[in-house]
């Protein structure tokens, strides 16, 4: 798994928010590791990005899926440790549950913390030391705006996703003042299958219409529709660009400005 090249490593990079990074980042010349856990959806990536490659123009695929359950400590430190110097760390992967508090099992907040705070932390935790002997590096976290604020229904998503943001501002802090960043994304609902099962779920408990429960989740900010995998890419190309050298420690609240900082 030895690579050359600038590299990427994006965890969840077969889910919704997941491919948008993987194109991306592939067109701002990255060779993109996608991580994920299953094999299938890994492999889907990886025809849809050769498709939409350049044919001929690259040795390997542009996005090369490998199997790791990110929550997996033996798992994460096998495959980051089998790659070459890791430029970008996008902490995607994430899990969405809802429930109000006195419904949350504790099976349930377990693994909302273990899916979107714990794998960030094991992820970050392997690729800083690295970065920080470059002075070159940067990390985002794909939080939400559920990192930001509390909703009701929530409590397992929401804690899981300010522990998140907690962490990149910690980062953050322990970086400041060399050539490694670390800033994350809070977008509100994004159109991706995490999205689509919330719709079902709120269809099957109110029996609304799938329309009906989508229109309830978009009325409930000011953006009025959801935002696209594409809109969280594109502030990720920024944070990873050079143009963002001076950014660190921020979160970009992506949401029609429901939330302000
Ligand atoms: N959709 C939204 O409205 C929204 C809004 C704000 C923030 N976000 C955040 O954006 C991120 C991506 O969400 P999405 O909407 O693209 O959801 P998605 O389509 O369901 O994708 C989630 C991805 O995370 C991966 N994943 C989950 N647990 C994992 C684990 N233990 N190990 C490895 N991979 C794991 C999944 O892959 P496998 O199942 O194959 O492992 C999948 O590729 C999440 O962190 C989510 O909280 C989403």
């Amino acid at each position: 798994m030895e690579t050359s090249a600038r590299l990427a490593v994006i965890s969840g990079g077969g889910g919704g928010i997941g491919r948008a990074l993987c194109r991306e980042l592939v067109q701002r010349g990255y060779e993109v590791v996608a991580l994920g856990r299953s094999p299938r959806r890994l492999r889907e990536l990886e025809a849809m990005t050769v498709r939409a490659a350049d044919a001929g123009a690259s040795d390997h695929p542009p996005v090369r899926g490998v199997v790791c359950d990110v929550t997996d400590e033996t798992e994460t430190d096998r495959v980051l440790s089998a790659l070459g110097p890791v430029s970008v760390l996008v902490n995607n992967a994430g899990t969405a549950e809802s429930a109000p508090l006195h419904d949350t099992t504790l099976r349930s907040w377990h693994d909302h913390l273990a899916a979107n705070a714990t794998s960030a932390f094991l992820l970050t935790r392997q690729v800083i030391p690295g970065m920080r002997e470059r002075d070159r590096g940067r990390v985002v976290f794909i939080a939400s705006t559920a990192a930001r604020a509390g909703t009701p229904y929530t409590a397992a998503y929401t804690a899981s996703k300010h522990a998140m943001l907690g962490l990149a501002r910690v980062v953050a802090a322990e970086v400041a003042g060399t050539g490694v960043t670390s800033n994350a994304v809070c977008p509100s609902f994004v159109r991706t299958p995490m999205t689509e099962r919330s719709v079902q779920r709120i269809a099957e408990r109110t029996g609304r219409t799938p329309e009906a429960a989508q229109q309830a989740l978009t009325d409930s900010g000011p953006l009025g529709r959801l935002v696209e995998p594409e809109e969280v890419a594109a502030a990720v190309g920024y944070f990873v660009s050079d143009a963002a050298a001076c950014v660190n420690g921020q979160s970009l609240v992506l949401d029609g400005g429901g939330i302000q900082s």
